[in-house]
């Protein structure tokens, strides 16, 4: 498809993770300035749009989506040398997250290997602060190229204008519907430190040998592939939902009353809770509801049994979340961004 081509009526269920049957108007894509400027011009002329990167973190809850899909599709990845402290690198929105993490240490530039196998494109690595394993996209980022669709120029976030916490930044805020991520400024150090502290990731690595960001990279997949359902198998958006953060008043009681709660500490003396061990405590663990379900091996995963809609989705999430806030009085809010109209 050429960057100008439009496709009318475009079928969405391939273009998004779960897989749930939407259709939207058109598709466009973002592939180079001028694509980005007819953007801008189409948002002035107030035409309801969308932006898609690779949709393993969106899910369509409705059969016709009224709106354009702007779907990214800005490529390349350059090095832009070392300072002696770091590598710096910057690549391309459209780039493929787990491809990009791959080049990174196939070139011996570690940093980002706990990061292996997350889905989704480089641009909509910083909306959420992509994590895993412990590590946060935040620790390996300098900068954020984006393209303003309000004065039409580009602009570069600095790391902490990005305003990065769990699962957040500032793309979802106040820069939210305003902004294209064009592109990404990596600074991985030149003197790598493995970071091996969860679960059994330092066991994992060792199993495998010597201790290198390749092993690393390995370890964390295979980690992942027996733990997640493949989106190519089983409709899913990774964790449906955010570990809730709560006050340490609230952590302790709760840790009386359950003494076996997973938790963890968390920014500002707050306590991170693990929302997949309350859903598995309210017994929801292999749950279906029409064609959608709690996936039977982590119970903080939804999944598309196949034949789900978007209605059976939106009964599920609000079932999972009033039964944790009926037993354990804590709201987990969603994850993915759900699109209900
Ligand atoms: P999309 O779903 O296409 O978009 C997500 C959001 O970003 C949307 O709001 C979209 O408008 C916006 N966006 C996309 N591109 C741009 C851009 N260029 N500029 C501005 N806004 C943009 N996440 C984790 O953090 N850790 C995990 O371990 C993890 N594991 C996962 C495992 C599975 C099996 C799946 C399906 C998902 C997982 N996720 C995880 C969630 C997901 O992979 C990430 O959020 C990923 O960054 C989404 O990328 P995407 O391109 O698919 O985003
Ligand atoms: N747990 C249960 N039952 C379950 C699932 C989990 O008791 O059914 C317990 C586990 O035993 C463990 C704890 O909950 O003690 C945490 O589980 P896990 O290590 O699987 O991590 P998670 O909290 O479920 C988070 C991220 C993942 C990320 C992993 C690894 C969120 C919302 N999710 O999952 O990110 O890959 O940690 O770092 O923070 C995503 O965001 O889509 C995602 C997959």
């Amino acid at each position: 498809m050429s960057a100008h081509t439009v496709t009318h009526s475009v079928d969405l269920q391939p273009l998004h993770t779960f897989g749930l049957p939407a259709r939207a108007r058109e598709l466009r894509l973002l592939a180079n300035t001028a694509d980005l400027l007819a953007f801008a011009r189409a948002r002035q002329e107030q035409k309801d749009f969308l932006l898609l990167g690779e949709g393993s973190n969106t899910v369509f809850t409705t059969p016709q989506v009224d709106a354009t899909v702007w779907k990214v599709a800005l490529l390349g990845r350059q090095y832009l040398g070392c300072d002696g402290v770091h590598h710096h690198l910057r690549v391309q929105a459209g780039e493929n997250w787990h491809h990009t993490v791959e080049w990174t240490v196939a070139m011996g530039w570690g940093g980002l290997e706990n990061l292996a196998l997350i889905p989704g494109c480089v641009g909509a690595s910083p909306v959420q602060n992509i994590g895993a394993y412990g590590v946060e996209l935040k620790d390996r980022i300098s900068a954020v190229h984006a393209f303003d669709l309000d004065l039409q120029v580009l602009r570069t976030f600095s790391r902490d204008e990005c305003e990065f916490a769990y699962r957040d930044s500032v793309f979802k805020h106040v820069a939210q519907g305003r902004y294209v991520i064009t592109a990404v400024d990596f600074a991985l150090p030149v003197q790598w430190q493995p970071v091996l502290g969860y679960g059994d990731v330092a066991r994992r690595v060792s199993d495998l040998g010597i201790l290198s960001p390749m092993n690393v990279l390995k370890a964390i997949s295979a980690i992942r592939t027996e733990k997640l359902p493949d989106p190519a198998v089983l409709g899913n958006s990774g964790s449906f939902f955010k570990n809730p953060i709560v006050d340490t008043a609230k952590a302790q009681a709760l840790i009386q009353q359950y003494p076996n709660l997973v938790n963890y500490p968390a920014d500002h003396g707050k306590v991170k809770l693990a929302a997949g061990w309350l859903i598995e405590q309210c017994g929801l663990k292999g749950q279906v509801l029409g064609g959608v379900g709690v996936y039977s091996k982590q119970a903080l995963i939804l999944v598309n049994l196949g034949s789900g809609t978007g209605g059976d989705l939106l009964q599920l999430v609000q079932h999972v979340q009033s039964s944790v806030q009926r037993k354990f009085g804590v709201l987990i809010e969603p994850e993915p961004n759900l699109i209900q109209a």
